[in-house]
């Protein structure tokens, strides 16, 4: 088929896959996440100390679900702490928008190439098409900073440094408490970074959208049924592509 020969020709291909593979790399990042860090209580008595407590922690961030057992620096006994905070929300959110953003533009992908009829049918699919953009774009634009603000949280929350104060033992100037490493960061600095590109595409978008409803000519049809017509708007036929 013709028009699956374009589709799949030079850069062009490049941009109707780039809005799925962005909302892919949006949501492994995010979604995939575990981190861990690292810190040693020195007690004064040295066998009761630990040297190296692990803490670990993963998306979705419920951190006041993290426990783990430190040693009081007195004799045996330990005492079971939590990391504070549940950032789950936002980065749900976050998550959630990225699979239902994948998701419409695997769809809107498929019903493009294979349903073009359908799609222009009474102008239905790019009015449809335009409001779900407008909307994924908006969503993109609040989850990514609701989750950007979420991360800045979770990085206070788990920072070495601020835990060892969680620890009475550490309370007392005598025993040692230090960070031995923190959590790595790159993973989920990549994902905010993603969801911002994420709006900047959809909200570009809404423009090459915009043209396929027409309305910029006064709401006439846009899509003559004339072949040669057809033949002289296979640009922006595509150019709308990064849309889905
Ligand atoms: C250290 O441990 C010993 C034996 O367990 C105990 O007698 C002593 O009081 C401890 N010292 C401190 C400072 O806790
Ligand atoms: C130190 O803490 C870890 C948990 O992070 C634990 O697995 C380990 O057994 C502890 N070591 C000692 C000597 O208590």
């Amino acid at each position: 088929d013709a028009a699956i020969c374009k589709f799949v020709s030079g850069f062009r291909f490049v941009h109707v896959i780039s809005p799925q593979l962005f909302a892919i790399f949006a949501f492994a990042t995010c979604g995939g996440y575990s981190g861990q860090l690292r810190v040693s209580v020195d007690c004064i008595n040295k066998s009761d100390s630990n040297l190296s407590i692990g803490i670990n922690f993963a998306y979705p961030f419920r951190l006041n679900r993290v426990e783990f057992d430190v040693p009081m620096c007195e004799g045996r006994r330990q005492e079971r702490l939590y990391l504070i905070g549940d950032f789950s929300s936002s980065a749900e959110f976050f998550v959630t928008i990225a699979v239902f953003s994948f998701l419409y533009s695997l769809l809107a992908t498929v019903v493009y190439i294979f349903f073009q009829n359908k799609y222009r049918e009474n102008n239905r699919g790019p009015l449809i098409d335009f409001i779900v953009t407008v909307v994924f774009s908006f969503m993109w634009l609040v989850s990514s900073s609701a989750w950007a603000k979420g991360l800045s949280d979770v990085k206070a929350a788990t920072d070495p440094d601020e835990v060892v104060l969680l620890m009475s033992a550490c309370k007392v100037q005598t025993n040692k408490c230090s960070s031995v490493y923190g959590p790595r960061w790159s993973g989920l600095n990549t994902s905010v970074v993603f969801g911002y590109l994420n709006f900047v595409l959809w909200a570009g978008n809404i423009w090459f959208v915009f043209k396929e409803t027409g309305w910029h000519k006064g709401g006439a049809a846009r899509y003559p049924a004339s072949s040669s017509e057809k033949q002289g708007s296979s640009d922006v036929w595509f150019l709308t592509l990064p849309v889905y």
